[in-house]
């Protein structure tokens, strides 16, 4: 037995002067268990976090048309993200401005104006007021803007992906996204018009807090142990080309994979210099998955020479992009974190489809590839992700453990030369180092620290 660690009296969120003392509970290569357990500290978090940074809301797929909306939530804000009339995306407080309820309960659709179901005040979707049962009954102005709902002062989109926060100093969109922007365009551009359609999703709930999603969003470290039957499964297909992530079967590290850290929270894990650089060279790599050789032969029968290109149309991008505080695109997924309570989290996996607007593939070959799309984005929802499921709620229960009180974060750190810093600034390390989760965290500590400027708005 070593020396024995004096523990005196561990910080918990009822005492404690280090519940807000940030510097004390991240510090450089650890976090203390506060930051995933205390109820304080996740309250401050759906201000200082979610609305106090840029968030991602809804993709503009999901509400194409003028009028259309769909229900979700900032934090834990209940919105209504709408296309207006006039085609202005808004994100309107889900919250009837009268006593408060919700006000639309339908999780998406298309309307000019919605209907409380308490008292029945009519809001049009531009948030403001259109009438009230009754107005006789009142003696003020109800023209007044107070009673206009509630609205995220900055919406923007980049490419789609709808993004909202009541911060009032945050960069333009485009400039908080930098350098990881340029990432997300080689996602989309590799699809037909730049462009991918949301369909349903994979809808988990875990038992554990948010960022235990986000810290593993980037994670290469976790692959060989946690998802050991499902890289079992693809080993015994590899062969001499290793599958998906059978990369991660024997030292990660001496891979070509890397991740890399662009500020902001930002940062994406690269498998792709993994792949070859032919028609069929991203199919090649796709998953083993039952049915995948009828397909292929299916597709070398109907489209002749131009199957390969097809398939890779199909195949899941090895890339695994990750947008602070709540977003993560990975394989052909949009995944999304929603903190419910301290220890409670949706993750909720979105496929996609392609489109052919300028109808160059082809309608046959648009439903076939995304026919096959479907089996492919079931592969990981179903066999991967409730493997880092069971870690963030096995982790969540670890630190219940009081006086034990670190998470360490220290891998890759303190090696000279293993973590380099590129001329652009942005951070770069093998796939398996930590360095991503240290970098976030100091956005995250960036953001608990600062007294942010928000704010809300109403139509006038
Ligand atoms: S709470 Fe909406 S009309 Fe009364
Ligand atoms: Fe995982």
């Amino acid at each position: 037995m070593t020396a024995l660690e004096k523990v005196g009296s561990p910080p918990t969120r009822l005492e404690g002067t280090a519940l807000h003392d940030w510097d004390y509970l991240v510090q450089e290569d650890r976090a203390h268990r506060l930051i995933y357990t205390d109820p304080a500290i996740f309250e401050a978090e759906m201000t200082r976090i979610f609305g106090g940074t840029w968030t991602y809301l809804a993709h503009e797929s999901e509400i194409p048309k003028p009028n259309d909306f769909i229900t979700r939530r900032m934090g834990l804000r209940p919105l209504i993200i709408v296309r207006d009339a006039e085609g202005r995306l808004r994100a309107l407080y889900n919250r009837c401005t009268h006593r408060g309820t919700t006000l639309c309960r339908w999780e998406k659709g298309n309307t000019k104006s919605f209907q409380c179901p308490y008292h029945g005040w009519n809001f049009l979707n531009s948030g403001k007021l259109r009438g009230v049962p009754w107005p006789e009954g009142y003696a003020g102005d109800m023209h007044d803007p107070k009673f206009n709902l509630a609205q995220v002062p900055r919406v923007e989109s980049y490419r789609g992906f709808i993004f909202g926060t009541l911060s009032m100093d945050a960069l333009p969109l485009p400039g908080h996204l930098g350098p990881i922007a340029e990432i997300i365009d080689q996602w989309l551009d590799r699809n037909p018009g730049g462009k991918v359609v949301v369909c349903e999703a994979n809808r988990f709930r875990y038992k554990g807090n948010w960022k235990l999603a986000y810290d593993n969003s980037c994670d290469g470290y976790h692959v060989a142990y946690s998802h050991r039957s499902l890289l079992e499964t693809e080993n015994r297909f590899a062969g001499e080309n290793a599958k998906g992530m059978a990369y991660y079967r024997n030292s990660p590290d001496a891979q070509p994979m890397y991740m890399r850290y662009t500020g902001h929270g930002n940062h994406f894990k690269d498998k792709r210099p993994n792949l070859e650089q032919r028609p069929g060279g991203l199919w090649a790599l796709e998953s083993a998955h039952p049915g995948m050789e009828h397909y292929e032969a299916e597709f070398i029968k109907r489209y002749g020479h131009r199957a390969f290109a097809l398939l890779d149309l199909a195949g899941s991008e090895p890339i695994n992009i990750n947008i602070f505080p709540n977003l993560s695109l990975l394989g052909n997924h949009i995944q999304v974190f929603e903190p419910v309570s301290v220890d409670e989290t949706n993750a909720i996996w979105y496929g996609t489809m392609i489109v052919d607007e300028d109808g160059s593939l082809g309608d046959d070959a648009v439903t076939d590839i995304n026919a096959l799309r479907m089996r492919t984005q079931e592969g990981f929802p179903n066999f991967g992700e409730v493997d880092d499921i069971a870690n963030f709620e096995q982790i969540q229960r670890g630190l219940m453990a009081v006086e034990d009180e670190w998470v360490y974060m220290n891998r890759g750190f303190g090696i000279p030369g293993r973590v380099k810093t590129l001329e652009d600034g942005t951070i770069t390390a093998p796939a398996t180092d930590e360095a991503f989760m240290r970098e976030h965290f100091k956005e995250w500590k960036r953001l608990m620290k600062v007294r942010a400027n928000l704010a809300i708005q109403r139509e006038p």
